[in-house]
């Protein structure tokens, strides 16, 4: 059994209004007991701050869905990390593939906004992962190893392991067809491997989760496999009770 703390993320992409994630919390947080999992819902940045007072009297955390690398400036229709941790959001998730396939995300601004995201005082939840096609030409390993290295290059090692990977093979998001526990051990170890030949303690440290078509009935499943620490979790994450079931099978 390993020491890192479970780590479930809510990735509601664009959805749920302001109203519908206050119902969400409503049926929710009575769920979720303190002393448990890190749980993190992650809504669009219009339901932050509001999310973040339903929260406050519970254990569970807000993280954004992506912020831009600088503080301020002249970046049309960003948002930054001081002017999330200003609304109380304790966590960011970047790189998600939806970012990278549809608004070019790149690995060099990647590069760069993981360490603004630790710099303000956010925990990053970097996602990376192969596409379908990079998987059938055997090249999963190459694109995770490119991934790591680039987007976690500027993060020095006293701060390596507050940063949480999530693993999230691109051909298992919103497919349902989700990754078989073998497949996302084996790619989560690699990546874990990879924060190894930086620093052994980190490696042993840095949580590492699994995303990708996660669901109540192939949760525990997953999160039993020795190296998979959580999940993040898209489409289950809408309903409160699949979402609780989730976090469930953590414990
Ligand atoms: P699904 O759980 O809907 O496949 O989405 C996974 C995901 O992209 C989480 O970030």
């Amino acid at each position: 059994m390993s020491e890192r703390r479970p780590y479930l993320a809510a990735n509601w992409k664009m959805n749920k209004t302001i109203e519908e994630a206050e119902a969400f919390l409503g049926a929710f947080l009575p769920r979720i007991e303190s002393g448990g999992p890190d749980v993190v819902v992650c809504p669009s940045f219009l339901a932050l701050k509001s999310t973040v007072e339903h929260c406050a009297q519970s254990s569970v955390r807000v993280g954004a869905q992506n912020m831009h690398e600088e503080a301020a400036g002249a970046f049309t229709g960003e948002v930054s990390a001081p002017m999330l941790r200003e609304v109380g959001v304790d966590a960011v998730i970047l790189g998600h593939s939806e970012r990278r396939q549809y608004f070019n995300e790149s690995d060099e601004a990647l590069a760069r906004k993981v360490p603004a995201a630790l710099a303000a005082g956010l925990e990053p939840i970097l996602c990376v992962g192969e596409t379908e096609a990079q998987r059938d030409a055997d090249d999963t390993h190459a694109v995770l190893t490119h991934q790591v290295s680039t987007d976690l290059a500027e993060v020095g090692l006293a701060e390596l392991d507050s940063v949480v990977i999530a693993y999230e093979p691109v051909w298992a998001i919103g497919t349902g067809r989700t990754a078989t526990p073998e497949q996302a051990q084996d790619a989560i170890l690699f990546i874990r491997n990879l924060v190894r030949e930086r620093e052994q303690g980190a490696g042993e440290r840095i949580r590492i989760v699994y995303g990708g078509s996660m669901k109540p009935e192939n949760a525990g499943e997953l999160m039993a496999q020795a190296d998979i620490d959580g999940g993040l979790v898209g489409g289950a994450s809408l309903d409160p009770d699949d979402f609780a079931a989730i976090v469930a099978a953590a414990q």
